[in-house]
């Protein structure tokens, strides 16, 4: 047996959402990178599901390959982690009409998640497949055989449900699943420029592809603690969003920073100016490989058809034996 057999397997996945923003990267690409060491990972491009919340495809394909972009400028390899569609594994499709028999509608109402983007996105005539979102990344875990799944609190109670689908499969038709854990990112929330979660739709992002001086210009921008009005006045970094950004990326000056802002000794300008050349310096290596993808994208062609071919080989294995153990030849 070789040693990749003995590995656990990663199934980790993200929407076509196009370029990265610091809220991706803390929440979820720094520690998929992180754990390309210690695990086999599949990296999934959850295309179907970007149709739950907007019908408009014309945008898929552009915000895939931005996407990558960006997975491969921080660090994924695509050599040893398989980046793939989910649209072009016809598999996902099949075991996610399967498994849809394994859970009863009454308890994808109960899904926390859904109850939340429902209220978010006030969504008043949801789809069908919006119910059944869970099903089909249940359907993208297991055909995989993932044990791991990193993501960030919001998707745990997607886990679970992919957890009772495997052990219902597993316990009707024979062993074939495993039971995969959630794996919680630590730092699943970094807020965003006006304190809301960092998303695109709110506007409120640093992208990872963002020069020095766009980063400079929207940190300054960002708001303090509205009591420290002038330098010298003490401030509240408990409460500060810069503060929470200095913690992420400026780990070895966060003390003095504190001292500071609660002594009234550092003033909020230079405070976003620390803040803002720490997270340019994180980010400045990720622009460059970007630039180097952008002007060779047929290079990320290449990886996502062979991340398609090798996540195929996987998918047609399992769906094999899906068929086996229900004995439909
Ligand atoms: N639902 C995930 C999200 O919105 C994306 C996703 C789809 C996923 N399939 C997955 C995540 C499988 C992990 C594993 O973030």
């Amino acid at each position: 047996m070789g040693n990749i057999h003995s590995k656990e397997r990663i199934l980790s996945g993200m929407r076509p959402t196009g370029e990265m923003h610091l809220g991706n990267y803390v929440g979820a690409l720094e520690s998929w990178v992180a754990l390309q060491e210690q695990y086999e990972n599949f990296h999934l491009i959850a295309d179907y599901h970007a149709l739950t919340t907007d019908l408009d495809t014309s945008k898929i394909l552009d915000n895939t390959i931005e996407m990558i972009i960006d997975w491969l400028s921080v660090g994924i390899d695509p050599e040893r982690s398989p980046i793939f569609r989910q649209s072009q594994i016809k598999e996902h499709s099949e075991l996610h009409l399967i498994f849809s028999m394994l859970i009863t509608t009454a308890r994808l109402e109960r899904n926390p998640t859904l109850k939340e983007q429902i209220k978010d996105l006030k969504i008043a005539n949801m789809v069908y497949g919006h119910l059944g979102y869970p099903v089909l990344q249940a359907a993208d875990i297991l055909l995989y055989k993932g044990n791991l799944v990193p993501v960030g609190e919001d998707q745990a109670p997607h886990v679970e449900i992919t957890r009772e689908i495997a052990r219902k499969f597993n316990s009707v038709y024979g062993e074939v699943f495993p039971i995969p854990r959630t794996k919680l990112t630590s730092f699943s929330r970094l807020p965003g420029l006006d304190r809301n979660k960092m998303s695109k739709s709110l506007g409120n992002t640093i992208l990872l592809s963002d020069s020095e001086m766009e980063v400079k210009g929207k940190v300054m921008k960002a708001i303090t603690d509205p009591q420290k009005i002038r330098r010298g006045a003490p401030g509240r970094p408990d409460i500060c969003l810069i503060y929470t950004y200095q913690k992420k990326f400026n780990n070895k000056e966060t003390k003095d920073i504190y001292s500071g802002c609660t002594s009234g000794a550092l003033g909020c300008v230079d405070c976003k100016m620390k803040c803002s050349e720490a997270i340019s310096k994180k980010i400045e290596p990720f622009r460059e490989k970007r630039k180097h993808f952008e002007k060779n994208r047929n290079e990320v062609i290449d990886i996502l058809e062979d991340g398609e071919k090798r996540a195929n080989v996987v998918a047609k294995k399992t769906m094999a034996e899906v068929h086996e153990a229900m004995q439909l030849g």
